[in-house]
């Protein structure tokens, strides 16, 4: 099989002069591509680079801020596997992966954890191979969807033989809800997911924050709507909404940094500029 026709083909991704992915228009930036110039990857293009320089004049702290939110992952995901006992995830808005996907994190405390992952993302489609590289105890799945549908995510084939409904699974929406304009209605797209799971499930939010510094925000969102992206920062308000009527684990919705910090180096003094909560569906 070739490059051509191997979706999971993970060469050359980010050669400049070399093979884009099929679907992938490199001269619009895309925010998966951004995200991972922030946290020091490779597959990103010029455009990617180009916003994310001028996300960096805004907000100086802002790849310590994506590693700070990569961290609030890493906890939560822990916290779930250990302390809540789940052994089912469902992470919309993967992203491409890095160290510390959610499996590893969570088999790492179970083997036998089993995870969906979804992204709309034709360079993490490239790179879903590596996000299926389970234990042999537990499973993993990747599923090529828009949040936006969220009903094609839940009647997915790949989601049913992965996971059981009937039992709890962590829903988690990292970094993903910004990307959704608000007449999109996210707090809706987040409903329909968590109306589908049963309770003792749990749902996982970041979300960047417009009041940590409203002009840095503004700034940014700017940017990204001149560079064609969607990009909405929100409340610590708006992003409690999201989180309905489910049950808060403490400390609630805080900057992600000050989600039960473990001491490691990125849960640093720097801001945050992102929300992060975890609540439970009693
Ligand atoms: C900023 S990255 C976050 C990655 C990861 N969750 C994390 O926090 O490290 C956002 C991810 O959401 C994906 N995404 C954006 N819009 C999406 C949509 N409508 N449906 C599914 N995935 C989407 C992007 O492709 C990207 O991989």
């Amino acid at each position: 099989m070739t490059k051509d026709n191997d979706p999971f083909d993970l060469s050359s991704v980010n050669d400049e002069d070399g093979w884009v992915p099929p679907g992938v228009n490199t001269s619009i930036p895309h925010s998966a591509r951004m995200y991972d110039w922030w946290l020091g990857g490779k597959d990103n293009y010029a455009s990617d680079r180009e916003l994310g320089e001028t996300f960096l004049q805004a907000i100086p702290s802002i790849k310590t801020m994506a590693k700070a939110n990569r961290a609030f992952l890493r906890r939560t995901v822990d916290h779930l596997a250990r302390e809540a006992g789940i052994r089912q995830f469902l992470d919309i808005g993967t992203g491409i992966p890095t160290e510390g996907n959610v499996h590893e994190i969570a088999q790492a405390v179970a083997p036998e954890c089993r995870v969906v992952y979804v992204d709309n993302d034709p360079i993490v489609l490239v790179h879903a191979r590596a996000l299926m590289s389970s234990s042999s105890e537990g499973t993993t799945a990747y599923i090529d969807a828009d949040v936006r549908c969220p009903e094609r995510i839940l009647n997915h084939p790949a989601l049913a033989r992965t996971l059981d409904l009937n039992q709890p699974v962590a829903l988690t929406l990292i970094a993903i809800l910004m990307l959704l304009e608000d007449d999109e209605d996210p707090w809706q797209v987040t409903r329909t997911l968590m109306d589908a799971l049963p309770s003792g499930s749990y749902l996982v939010i970041s979300h960047p924050g417009r009041d940590f510094d409203p002009q840095a925000m503004a700034a940014v969102e700017t940017a990204a709507h001149r560079a064609g992206m969607v990009l909405s920062t929100r409340t610590r308000q708006d992003v409690e909404r999201f989180f309905g009527d489910w049950r808060m684990v403490e400390p609630g919705v805080v900057p992600v940094t000050e989600w039960r910090p473990s001491g490691e180096p990125t849960s640093s003094t720097d801001p945050a500029y992102y929300w992060g909560g975890l609540a439970r569906k009693d």
